[in-house]
Order: structure tokens, then sequence, then C-alpha cells
């Protein structure tokens, strides 16, 4: 991906992240991801008064995209308004790879759209696969 497109995708994702429903931490989360047809999967995270029920943005995104019909992930970007990009949590991180191959592109990014392109070989190494 070009410099000018992973920008464009990170605002796309911070608007995303608007529609987040943070009431209890208010630390708001978007994630976008992209398949392996170029189609838009769009997730934020949901919290509840329950605390356990809370879904992560980037589990929201993937699920939508698995409802969907989406087979692969091909790009996932993830927002959040950290000091640095954004560093998505273990079980997001599971779930990622679940679905992503040695090409996925990750894009981890923040308000002022600072950001960091990884994979999930470096978010997870050795992680569980069946
Ligand atoms: N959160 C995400 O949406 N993704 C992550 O990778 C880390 C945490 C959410 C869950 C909760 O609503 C809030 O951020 C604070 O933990």
């Amino acid at each position: 991906m070009k410099k000018e497109e992973i920008i464009a995708l990170i605002e796309e994702t911070i608007t995303v992240r608007e529609n987040a429903y943070a009431k209890y931490s208010n630390f708001k989360v978007g994630a976008i991801v992209i398949d392996e047809d170029g189609n838009k999967h769009r997730g934020v995270n949901v919290e509840n008064g329950s605390f356990g029920l809370t879904n992560c943005a980037e589990r929201s995104a993937i699920f939508s995209g698995i409802t969907n019909g989406m087979k692969e992930i091909k790009v996932i970007c993830i927002v959040a308004d950290t000091t640095g990009p954004v560093s998505p949590c273990g079980a997001c991180r599971q779930v990622i790879k679940e679905f992503s191959n040695k090409e996925t592109l990750i894009v981890l990014g923040n308000l002022k759209k600072d950001y960091k392109l990884t994979t999930i070989e470096e978010l997870l190494p050795y992680g569980f696969v069946l």
C-alpha cells in the first residue's frame, strides 16, 4: 500500500471510531478490515455495564467480515487516541491470527496519524493455530 492510501485508511478508521460505545472506559477504538476481494468491514469497541461482555473494535470488524463472507484479512487498520500507534490486546491478536497470512498488513495508528506497519508474526510470535 502507498503511504497516501495508508493515511486515507487511517482517516476513514478515525471516522468509524467515533461510533465506538465506550461509556465506561471512555477509550474509543475503531477498526477497518479489508478482505481478499477488497471489501471493507468496520468495527468499534462496544462496552457493557457487565464489563466482561465488552467487545474490542478489531474483533467487531473481523466478526462482521466473516458474517459477510470474508475469508481472509488483506489489511487491518486499528486506531485509538494513544500517544504512539495503538497496541492491540492479546485476545484480538489471536483472532487476527486466525484469519491472517504472511502477507496480511496490520496498520496500527492514532488520531495524530502516527502509524506502524506490522505483521501477525511480529505481534503474536508462536501463536496458536489448530
Ligand atoms: N479495546 C479495543 O477495542 N481493542 C484493543 O485491542 C484493546 C482494548 C477496547 C476495549 C475497551 O472497550 C477499551 O478499549 C478499554 O480497554
